[in-house]
């Protein structure tokens, strides 16, 4: 898989996701919002790849989630990184899955996922995209309450630190296992409902 990573409005990306989820959260009778703060820097992306990090996030958020329940994103900065939130009032995440989160067709057998259609790749694809940031992301979460996923991405500035490299496209960072020619990429955010779209993506990418 290669980035192509260039300054990015960070808010623009959140605004845009969440428009995008608004009619999937509506039909859900899940309340969206966005929370943040007026002025964020910019950050150092590839903003095809981190738009799918927060569908993934988000399309979890909404479908672990009851009827009636609310998603939250938000998001805050300091001097090196841009650390974003999206926080659910869903059935949380036991605390024996939560070391599982991140691997490869994970899924936890709750009441929720019994006959959704997860195939348990979003979270570790999500991961992986992250990794290459060189970002973090982790989750916090009670049982019956709800689950908040964290995630964080450089801004431009300590990028040029963290060595995520400006990149051309003849220099974009190579990651063997997730290859995708660039041609495949399509210039708009990731759409609402990608579940299968992307598991077949996925395995396009890795033959
Ligand atoms: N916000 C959340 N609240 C509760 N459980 C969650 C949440 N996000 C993820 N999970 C649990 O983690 C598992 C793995 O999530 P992941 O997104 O990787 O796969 P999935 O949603 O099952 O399938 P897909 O590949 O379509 O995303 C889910 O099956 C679910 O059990
Ligand atoms: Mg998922």
């Amino acid at each position: 898989m290669r980035l192509e990573v260039e300054p990015t409005d960070w808010g623009q990306v959140l605004g845009e996701a969440v428009a995008n989820f608004l009619p999937l959260a509506g039909e859900k009778g899940v309340h969206l919002s966005l929370r943040k703060p007026e002025e964020l820097p910019k950050v150092l992306v590839d903003k095809f790849r981190i738009s799918e990090v927060i569908s993934n996030l988000l399309a979890n958020a909404i479908a672990y989630t009851r009827p009636g329940g609310s998603v939250e994103l938000s998001a805050q900065a300091d001097d090196l990184e841009v650390t974003t939130q999206i926080k659910d009032t869903g059935q949380g995440i036991p605390e024996s899955a939560r070391s599982r989160l991140f691997t490869k067709f994970f899924r936890v057998s709750g009441v929720l996922e019994q006959g959704s259609k997860g195939t348990g790749l979003g979270l570790y694809i999500s991961k992986a995209i992250i990794d290459m940031h060189k970002g973090k992301i982790w989750v916090e979460s009670s049982l019956g309450v709800g689950s908040t996923f964290f995630f964080t991405v450089p801004v431009v500035e300590a990028a040029k630190e963290l060595k995520v490299v400006e990149a051309k496209k003849e220099e974009a960072i190579a990651v063997p296992e997730l290859a995708q020619p660039a041609v495949e990429r399509s210039p708009t955010p990731v759409a609402a409902n990608t579940a299968n779209k992307k598991t077949k993506r996925f395995f396009k990418r890795k033959s």
